[in-house]
């Protein structure tokens, strides 16, 4: 004997509405697990995609990997120590976007190489997470890494031609070139102010770091550069006590 369901002891039969709602449920229910999955897919995809390029950039960008670390880590000083640092970088990060052409100066120690690796981290992270253009948008090199590269192209096996080296400097979005304080020779500060010449006329942004004075940097680097650099940069002397032997939150000068 099967237990009435609505006091009338006849069982009430299905009606149409009442089994088109059920089925249009189920059918929701389904639609709402199927668009869940699909916008999990999608999420998985583009932080895959994120993950990718983000690697493929970072490698190609031949970053000092100390510098990568603590960039990562966050482990920057948030407190006054860093105050000035953390200015100049913020204040500068926009312009560097476009065609900037920036110097960083000063005593060692100062976080110049930090600054710039944290450009390009920033540079990186957010051609990562748009997607598209073409790949190695920024590089990261020593002022005398750069010559040995372009050097080599004078073997007579190189597949590069020294003019080739040049356009390659200048393809990358934002280049930073450390220690230039190393350059010697009339063919090093050349070189240098090829380079420099190409990425202006490319309107690309460049960073040149030294430890140099503002007016050792300006003799050596050259009047081109110096009048891009008034048109379209700036020299930052960093003059804030260095972070290499900053202990429990002292920074110290260093000479
Ligand atoms: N804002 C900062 N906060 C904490 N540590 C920093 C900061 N900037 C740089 N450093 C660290 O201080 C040390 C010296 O910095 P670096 O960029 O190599 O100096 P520079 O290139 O001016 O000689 C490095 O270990 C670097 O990671
Ligand atoms: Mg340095």
């Amino acid at each position: 004997m099967t237990t009435p369901r609505n006091g009338t002891g006849a069982r009430n039969p299905p009606t149409i509405a009442a089994s088109a709602a059920d089925s249009s449920l189920r059918t929701s229910g389904f639609e709402a697990d199927d668009r869940d999955r699909r916008a999990a897919d999608e999420r998985r995809r583009i932080a895959d995609q994120f993950a990718s390029r983000f690697k493929y950039e970072l490698d190609a960008a031949g970053l000092p990997h100390r510098h990568v670390l603590k960039a990562k880590a966050n482990e920057l000083h948030r407190g006054e120590d860093g105050r000035r640092w953390r200015e100049t970088y913020e204040r500068l990060r926009p312009k560097l976007s476009g065609d900037a052409l920036i110097a960083l100066l000063g005593p060692r120690g100062t976080g110049k190489t930090q600054m710039g690796v944290c450009w390009i981290v920033d540079l990186i992270k957010r051609v990562a997470r748009h997607g598209g253009g073409s790949y190695g948008v920024a590089r990261y090199v020593k002022a005398g890494d750069l010559l040995r590269e372009v050097r080599a192209t004078f073997q007579r096996d190189s597949r590069e031609t020294d003019s080739d080296a040049i356009r390659r400097f200048a393809s990358y979005h934002l280049l930073v070139i450390d220690e230039l304080h190393e350059l010697g020779s009339e063919f090093d500060s050349r070189t240098v102010t090829s380079i420099v010449d190409a990425r202006y006329d490319a309107c690309r942004s460049t960073v040149l770091i030294s430890n140099e004075t503002k007016p050792a940097f300006e003799y050596s680097a050259g009047p081109s550069i110096v009048s891009r650099m008034i048109e379209t940069g700036e020299v930052v002397i960093c003059d804030w006590p260095s972070f290499r032997h900053a202990k429990d939150g002292q920074a110290t000068r260093e000479e």
